[in-house]
């Protein structure tokens, strides 16, 4: 590791996922059968299951939005560390589900917490990053800068990544929905991990593979096509990085795989970050020539077969399937339990990975974030798990809670008339909630003042409720 400079990075980690959810092996399949597999249970079962990856996905409650879910992760973050949120100086929101078409969802975020904290954060710089899914690793990356250059005036910047991701009902995305927020807190001298200098690449191409144009409150996506993209951007920006390693640290790419403990993906649905797994780790291994021998060995050379055929085959070696289970799976679990979660779903599965290989130890080891936005921007970034990291390990029960609350988990099962009912409220229009809000940030009232003395027809009040 390059030591000649100030090590900064994740101090430590805020999640915030909302308790309603929609069990996707139960009532709702059966409704979905008949549009989706034919009235075939089983099969929509297993592909949801086994072929994307998803168990449950999180939706929202009326009093819900990706401004609140933000402000509950700041919450969760803020107090685990024992921070005074008077010592942040900077807070950055990446999200593509914002809640206003001008203001930035950040300024929202924080005013919930200076009413809560009872403080002033009038300093506070409080940008908006939109760039789809990697809208949070952009606004990352502008708070490390912005303390590697000295231009703060506070220790502490938080970032949040905070989404709602829906699609049309009856579609194939309509399973990969979720809705969650990750706040991460960045500083120097981190907890959990530094983020390596330099070792960072950015690949970027102007796509059609997933928009959600001004209006509509669903994406329109091409699915097979968002896939392909992912991938050829997620190469792009892995050899753009591996050259980087190459000549920072001397490491080439032939020996990057070893380099490398953990890979995190942006994670849409959990096989995606199988295929990206396949793309990366062959793409790496192409330069080994022992690895080309036991895949070929296996049945997957890459001379001779189309790429998909190649990646197909090569998913099933023994080579892939022990590298996955160890240095990739354990971020996708709780990924199967709450869905995409868009701009948090690569952070999601970090910290996935930490809670899932809680009893190893990690300090010193290097992990791969693989950051990718559709339309399309992918950066591949790594980071060294710091010594102190067990502190926030040791506190994570991220996947207990996630278990339904009849089984000793958060959670609340909705039924499909009361998820479609949530799904299809407008951002504009605030019904019912199923629970009423207690504890938690929520979305109180939207303006309707329209007179000389005062205007605010759509504005957003929120507020803390105790319940
Ligand atoms: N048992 C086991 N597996 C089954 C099965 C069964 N009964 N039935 C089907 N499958 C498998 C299929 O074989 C396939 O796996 P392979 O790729 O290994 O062949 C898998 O299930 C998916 O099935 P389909 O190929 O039929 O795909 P689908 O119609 O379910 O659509 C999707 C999948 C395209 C991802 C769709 O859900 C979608 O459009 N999602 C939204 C877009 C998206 O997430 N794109 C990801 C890249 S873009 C991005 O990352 C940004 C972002 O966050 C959106």
């Amino acid at each position: 590791m390059n030591t000649a400079y100030r090590a900064i990075g994740i101090d430590s980690i805020g999640v915030y996922v909302p308790r309603l959810y929609v069990d996707l092996t139960a009532e709702w399949a059966k409704v979905r059968a008949p549009v989706l597999t034919r009235g075939d249970v089983d099969k929509l079962v297993g592909k949801v299951v086994d072929g994307v990856g998803v168990r449950r996905m999180a939706v929202v409650d009326a009093h819900q939005d990706c401004a609140t879910l933000a402000a509950m992760a700041a919450k969760r973050v803020i107090d685990a560390s024992g921070i005074d949120p008077r010592d942040i100086d900077y807070l950055a929101v990446g999200t593509e589900t914002t809640v206003d078409q001008s203001k930035s969802m950040a300024a929202y975020v924080l005013g919930m917490l200076e009413r809560h904290y009872g403080v002033s954060l009038a300093e506070v710089g409080a940008p908006q990053f939109q760039f789809a899914c990697i809208g949070a690793t952009y606004a990352l990356e502008s708070a490390v800068s912005r303390i590697r250059a000295g231009d703060n005036t506070k220790p502490y910047s938080l970032v949040i990544a905070s989404d709602v991701s829906k699609y049309p009902l009856r579609t194939a995305g309509e399973y990969t929905q979720g809705a969650g927020a990750v706040a991460l807190l960045i500083c120097e001298n981190p907890r959990v991990l530094v983020l390596e200098r330099g070792l960072s690449a950015t690949v970027t191409r102007d796509e059609r593979d997933f928009f959600r144009p001004n209006g509509q409150s669903s994406a329109v996506v091409d699915g097979k096509y968002s896939i392909d993209v992912y991938l050829d951007c997620m190469e792009a920006a892995l050899d753009a990085y591996a050259k980087r390693v190459e000549s920072a640290i001397g490491v080439g790419a032939d020996r990057l795989y070893e380099a490398i403990d953990a890979f995190c993906f942006h994670v849409p649905f959990p096989r995606m970050a199988e295929y990206a797994s396949a793309r990366v780790l062959g793409r790496l291994w192409s330069s080994s020539p022992e690895a080309r021998a036991r895949l070929v060995a296996e049945g997957a050379s890459a001379e001779g077969m189309p790429r998909k055929d190649f990646e197909r085959a090569l998913a099933k070696t023994a080579l892939f399937r022990s590298a996955f289970d160890q240095k990739v799976a354990p971020s996708l679990a709780l990924a199967r339990e709450v869905g995409n979660i868009y701009s948090g779903a690569l952070y999601l599965g970090l910290v996935s990975f930490l809670e899932e290989t809680r009893s190893e130890r990690l300090a010193g080891r290097r992990i791969f974030l693989g950051s990718y936005g559709s339309g399309a921007s992918a950066k591949v970034l790594s980071g060294l798990v710091a010594e102190p990291y067990r502190s926030l390990v040791d506190g994570l029960r991220i996947r207990d809670d996630l278990r339904p609350a009849a089984e000793g988990g958060l959670r609340t099962p909705l039924s499909v008339a009361e998820y479609e009912r949530l799904h299809e409220l407008s951002d504009r229009e605030r019904g019912i909630s199923v629970h009423a809000p207690r504890r938690e940030f929520a979305l109180e009232r939207l303006g309707t003042s329209d007179s000389p003395e005062r205007t605010d027809v759509g504005y957003r009040y929120y507020g803390w409720v105790d319940g």
